[in-house]
């Protein structure tokens, strides 16, 4: 018999996504015919809306099935960095950005790019599921710095500060973030700019919500703030949340030349060019009528507040209003360690499988975002479904406290 084929060494670093793993187990019970309230996956439920479409569309007709630059077509890259002046202030050229296949795609390049072995890299917790086993694939080790939800779940600059040792090189700052919306003000980016400059560290800005905030907040660029910091910043950011284009896969960065030069060498050897007619799209989406963006957010604002008053109305469960993104990632520590119709509830996880499997509402737990005690809700579905899943996980907490 032969040998089974054997993996690489660099798989036993990472582990599969756990926001896929629930997409997965939510699938398998659909098909088993279970009635399951999705509130796991973080992607709006709107349409791409229709000049986008229209854009590709027009695209594919005219023959735009080619290969494009890698880095994607100076049509796209100009609309890129028409974005970036109009929504952020920033000022770049050409041959300072590069698109690639998603927001992730172009942080696992610039990962790639500017980060090895023995690099260590910050990551103030909770935070978005993928950064740590990218940066693990790179070679780098994520120290992870926990944020305190009574802090709003902010990297402070002291905290950032005790995490400094020789080795660190970066810094990961995601405002709004992922999972918990936690948004920085300008005197916040300020102060840890400071710290940054002081240890000359490389920022990396994961911008991919920053249009998404609430209750009036404006989001300020890092770089709007520190500009002496462009040379060591790259900034990330996708048109999958803001534009309702998830399945599209364009993702983009911002960094110095040298840098997109080396994410270019990767993305040459790797995928290519992102794919010719989501560039066509993206272009209408950057650079065109921003007035969708607008109607997704009076609606997301409205299913924020009811997701907030729903959670705020249940004995035990706290939650600080997230000032962006579309989620909310209440603390449940008052339900762990405890037993429901023998099932143990020891962490975030185990409750979001009794939700799932009990309740039929599918949540993420909040291990695999660093946060063990909280659950993440993603509320970019509809205002009934949110209500039929908010009744589930009433229900279910209900049960939860009566069963102790
Ligand atoms: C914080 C954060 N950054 C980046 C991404 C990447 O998104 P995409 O690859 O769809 O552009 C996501 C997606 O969930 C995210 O939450």
């Amino acid at each position: 018999m032969s040998e089974p084929v054997r993996l690489s060494e660099r798989l036993s670093r990472v582990k599969p996504s756990a926001t896929v793993a629930v997409t997965a187990k939510l699938a398998e019970l659909r098909r088993e015919g279970r009635d399951i309230v999705d509130f796991s996956t973080g992607e709006p439920d709107f349409d791409t809306p229709e000049h986008i479409k229209a854009a590709a569309a027009e695209a594919l007709r005219a023959g735009q099935t080619k290969y494009t630059p890698v880095g994607g077509t100076l049509a796209l890259k100009d609309a890129i960095i028409t974005k970036l002046a109009r929504d952020n202030g920033l000022t770049y050229e050409p041959q300072e950005i590069i698109a690639s296949c998603g927001g992730k795609h172009s942080l696992y390049n610039a990962f790639q790019a500017i980060f090895q072995e023995g690099d260590e890299v910050v990551v103030p917790a909770p935070f978005w599921v993928s950064y740590a086993d990218m940066l693990k694939l790179a070679g780098a080790s994520p120290v992870i710095v926990q944020t305190e939800e009574r802090e709003g779940f902010r990297l402070s600059p002291a905290a950032l500060e005790g995490a400094i040792t020789q080795r660190t090189r970066g810094v990961i700052l995601n405002s709004p973030s992922n999972p918990t919306g936690a948004a920085y003000e300008a005197a916040d980016l300020r102060a840890l700019g400071e710290v940054i400059a002081r240890h000359n560290l490389i920022t990396i800005s994961d911008d991919v919500y920053e249009r998404l905030v609430y209750d009036g907040f404006t989001q300020r660029h890092f770089l709007a703030e520190c500009p002496e910091l462009k040379s060591r910043t790259i900034v990330i950011s996708s048109v999958s949340k803001t534009y309702a284009m998830t399945g599209w896969r364009l993702g983009y960065t911002a960094a110095p030349a040298h840098v997109v030069k080396a994410m270019t060498t990767i993305q040459g050897q790797s995928t290519t060019n992102p794919t010719s007619i989501t560039q066509a799209g993206a272009i209408a989406a950057l650079a065109g009528d921003q007035s969708c963006v607008g109607t997704m957010l009076t609606e997301f604002t409205r299913r924020r507040a009811y997701v907030l008053a729903r959670l705020g109305a249940i004995d035990g469960v706290t939650c600080v209003a997230p000032r962006g993104a579309f989620y909310v990632f209440p603390t449940m520590s008052e339900f762990l360690g405890r037993s429901v119709g023998g099932m143990r509830l020891d962490a975030a996880g185990d409750l979001a499988r009794y939700f799932l499997t009990e309740c039929g509402v599918a949540v993420v737990g909040g291990e695999d975002f660093g946060a063990p005690a909280n659950i993440r809700i993603t509320y970019a579905t509809s205002l009934e479904k949110l209500e039929e899943g908010m009744n589930r996980l009433e229900r279910g907490l209900k049960t939860i406290a009566a069963a102790a």
